[in-house]
């Protein structure tokens, strides 16, 4: 098995700080980490739950692919992040399985993570990010 923990739950929301209230105040949730990723349009918020995170997601320009989902599907569930101990190696074994990747080579995420993307077609409908911390 590959996989070596549910790193994280992606959530696409148009206002960051109502969903941050919304979960504090429903869970008693805390930010553990904060970061604006440039490079994909987004603002996230994590929340950490025993040894994965709640990610809330916003847009940070309307050319992003967050707002475009955010625009086609509205608000809600945006993808899954599986941690692996080797990105490169699981992207690898993705392929070989038929997925189809959004990113041929691994890449940086946030926090610090390398991350690579699979499209939903093909994966039975689910955006997947693989998560190396
Ligand atoms: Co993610």
């Amino acid at each position: 098995m590959i996989l070596t923990e549910i790193d994280h739950v992606a959530i696409a929301v148009r206002d960051l700080e109502a969903a941050i209230k919304y979960y504090q105040e429903a869970f008693g949730a805390t930010v553990d980490h904060r970061e604006v990723v440039e490079s994909d349009g987004v603002e996230e918020a994590l929340l950490k739950v025993a040894e994965s995170y709640i990610q809330l997601l916003t847009p940070t320009n309307p050319d992003s692919p967050v707002a475009k989902a955010i625009e086609k599907r509205g608000e809600g569930l945006h993808h899954i992040g599986y941690r692996v101990d080797n990105c490169a190696e699981a992207l690898a074994s993705m392929i070989a399985a038929g997925a189809t990747p959004i990113d041929k080579a691994p890449r940086p995420g946030s926090r610090g993570t390398t991350v690579a993307f699979i499209h939903p077609k093909g994966s039975f409908g689910t955006l997947i990010e693989l998560v190396q911390e």
